[in-house]
């Protein structure tokens, strides 16, 4: 099959991520642009499919899992759901999700290697290199350097050799740069095309594609002492969630359509090695490899040693995931690097989604439930048009080509940008039309015809269901409530069949009753916003870094007890196993917590204090003899213990943790 015979479908991937790492906002950012994408081509009723999943193998997951005294399968288990359970929470429609370690993904990447092998792609040889025994891992010439030492712990390197398998990547330089100069947007941004030919015109090496000094991977076909290298394996899950080679496939369908996002780290796996392997199999290279730029926050690398890591769980618990969804999107030239700060998020929330877009519709139902008894009226006065109402038209139809344009080339900001000129028209047409003017004139005001209002009024709702259309891709949720406040079906929205046929200026059903609802973006009050910001930060970090910390209760506040007294609670070892929140409260979480032996719940107020992740799979006290008290109805079987201290006046908290080697149940006393 080759690329000629893309059929006008799209399919969308992911990298797949490591588990052995919390998702952060740069898994966020890619899963969300590959979202937007995929929801843009389904509504223009494209075949679509969208992929992600993660990458379980490797000597990164046999070490962490060796350290908690798991086998390696146990901690991907524990580790995937906290991927698995991000991607509802931030809207995004993956059609399927696809782990190294399972059964249909293992088989395809040893046929890969048997085909390669059978065609002479594949050789044994000998890899000789640098190796740095306790980090197991070897390093060419230049990253040995002069000294010889291992860049990643410094220690002295030993030159050695063993025996590799080799993928024959210099025999495909040539057709590398062959199939990249026919086809130019094959590599986006542009900047990255030419960073990756003038690497291929350097010369490719042969690639060792096998290790015998890791366990945890898939094992060559017939020769079990190597485990296939381990970016071979990932990169083949891009079609073996497709069930290559089966025929009758997935793949056959959606192969030819391939496009992988993935960060500027990472281009060079994807746009190199992976086409030439595809190449070598007889397979079409992907239509597009679009490496986005990375992020930093506030304007620091993001890093868990400087405790900058932006928790995608907790920014859309603390703004919902479309803001966070909009602003991630928005913010940036998709493929440009991009710095992060919440200040910037919530002015923008502020400014595009409470201020534009926010009022727009506020003022277009409130018009149409004053003036006209929330009924859309009909489409009928051609004699009280006016040019102003044409040109809106022609600028909505206008915006969606350019928006058509503009997501083609993934320019995910621009199509926004693009949308927001549009629903500034909105704001501006009301502005020049006066609506309340023509609503509220005296029955002898001849100045406007009768049904002036009623094309004013319709067309700003006809602005809205446009944009609802048009939104979709990158704020779902949103989208839909605009959708059924302008009094159509929700359901039919979400489902995004029904936009397809809706999306050029006037397709509107009659008769339509709006509803107006609550307000979709409330204002941020920025500097209540910046205090409640510090008091988090302040809770985020450990108390030993900040010295003003004060203790908030002086032991004198208690009164002696004796040993016997405290021996009376039975504080054991527990660890959060699930984290809910309680109906109608603000302030309550549902824990369940396992006690090694048995499980129980634990009704906690922290939520203000703690994000769900934060408490999920810590290993915290719990006072377990405490008399059951009934909280919102739940009955809570015990108190975790936490620490209180206030600091510039703010109380802030830790929880009282213990070490992960600590048996769970363990009596504390
Ligand atoms: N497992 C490999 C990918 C294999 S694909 C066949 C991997 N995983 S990763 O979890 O480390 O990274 C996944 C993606 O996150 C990469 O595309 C990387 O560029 C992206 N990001 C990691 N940190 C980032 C930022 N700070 N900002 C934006 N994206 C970043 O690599």
């Amino acid at each position: 099959m080759t690329r000629s015979e893309n059929n006008g479908g799209f399919y969308i991937t992911t990298p797949i991520y490591y588990v052995n790492d919390v998702p952060h906002i740069g898994h966020a950012y890619t899963t969300i642009a590959c979202d937007a994408l995929a929801r843009w081509h389904r509504t223009a009723g494209h075949e679509t499919r969208f992929l992600t999943g993660t990458d379980e193998h490797g000597q990164k997951i046999e070490q962490a899992a060796q350290k908690r005294g798991m086998t390696p399968i146990e901690l991907c288990d524990e580790v995937v759901v906290n991927i698995q359970k991000l991607w509802p929470l931030l809207e995004v429609s993956n059609d399927d999700f696809i782990r190294t370690t399972e059964e249909r993904h293992a088989k395809v990447v040893q046929y890969f290697f048997k085909t390669l092998l059978d065609k002479g792609d594949i050789y044994k040889g000998d890899y000789e290199g640098w190796y740095c025994l306790p980090c197991e891992t070897y390093f060419t010439d230049a990253q040995a350097g002069d000294q010889r030492a291992c860049p990643d712990c410094g220690r002295p390197l030993t030159r050695m050799s063993e025996e590799s398998y080799f993928f024959r990547l210099s025999n495909y330089a040539g057709k590398l740069i062959a199939h990249y100069e026919a086809h130019p947007d094959a590599i986006m941004p542009k900047a990255r095309y030419n960073e990756v030919l003038s690497f291929i015109r350097g010369g490719l090496q042969d690639l060792s594609v096998s290790r015998t000094t890791l366990k945890w991977g898939i094992s060559v076909p017939g020769d079990d002492k190597h485990v296939i290298y381990v970016w071979l394996d990932a990169l083949v899950n891009y079609i073996s969630a497709l069930g290559y080679p089966q025929p009758g496939g997935l793949w056959e369908t959606h192969w030819p359509n391939a496009r992988h996002m993935v960060g500027k780290d990472i281009i060079r796996f994807h746009a190199v090695i992976w086409p030439a392997i595809l190449m070598a199999m007889g397979l079409n290279p992907p239509v597009r490899v679009f490496a986005h730029g990375w992020w930093t926050v506030e304007g620091d690398k993001m890093s868990k040693s400087k405790g900058n890591v932006v928790d995608p769980f907790e920014m859309t618990e603390l703004y919902g995931a479309d803001a966070f969804r909009y602003f991630l999107l928005r913010e940036v030239p998709f493929g440009n690097d991009g710095d992060f700060s919440e200040l910037a998020m919530a002015h923008r929330i502020n400014s595009d989604l409470a201020n534009d877009l926010g009022n727009l519709l506020n003022r277009t139902l409130q018009m149409i439930e004053k003036y006209r008894g929330g009924a859309l009226p009909a489409d009928g006065c051609l004699a009280c048009a006016k040019e102003t109402d044409r040109s809106v038209a022609l600028a909505a139809d206008a915006a969606i080509e350019r928006m058509k344009a503009e997501m083609d080339e993934f320019a995910l900001d621009s199509a926004l940008k693009t949308l927001w000129t549009l629903i500034s028209a909105g704001n501006k047409y009301i502005d020049e039309t006066e609506p309340w003017k023509l609503g509220n004139k005296g029955r002898d005001d001849q100045s406007e015809p009768e049904g002036r209002l009623d094309v004013v009024l319709r067309t700003l709702w006809e602005i809205l269901r446009l944009a609802a259309i048009l939104l979709h891709p990158f704020m779902p949720e949103t989208a839909a409530e605009i959708w059924a406040q302008l009094g159509l079906d929700r359901g039919a929205f979400s489902s995004g069949e029904a936009l397809l046929s809706r999306w050029q200026w006037g397709r509107c059903p009659s008769p339509v009753i709006v509803k107006k609802g609550p307000v979709l973006f409330p204002r941020i009050d920025i500097s209540k916003w910046k205090e409640e910001k510090a008091r988090r930060d302040a809770a985020k970090r450990p108390a030993a870094e900040h010295p003003s910390v004060v203790p908030v209760a002086p032991a004198e506040k208690f009164g002696e007890i004796s040993i016997a007294d405290f021996k009376k609670l039975e504080i054991r070892v527990a660890m959060i196993e699930r984290v809910e929140t309680v109906e109608k409260s603000d302030k309550l979480y549902k824990l369940l917590v396992d006690l090694g032996a048995q499980k129980r719940v634990i009704v906690s107020g922290i939520r203000e204090q703690f994000s769900a992740d934060e408490l999920t799979g810590k290993r915290i006290l719990v006072i377990c003899n405490l008399k059951p008290a009934k909280l919102r109805g739940i009955t809570s079987e015990g108190m975790l213990l936490t620490a209180e201290a206030t600091k510039g006046g703010k109380a802030i908290y830790a929880l009282a943790t213990v070490d992960d080697n600590v048996p769970l149940g363990s009596l504390v006393g």
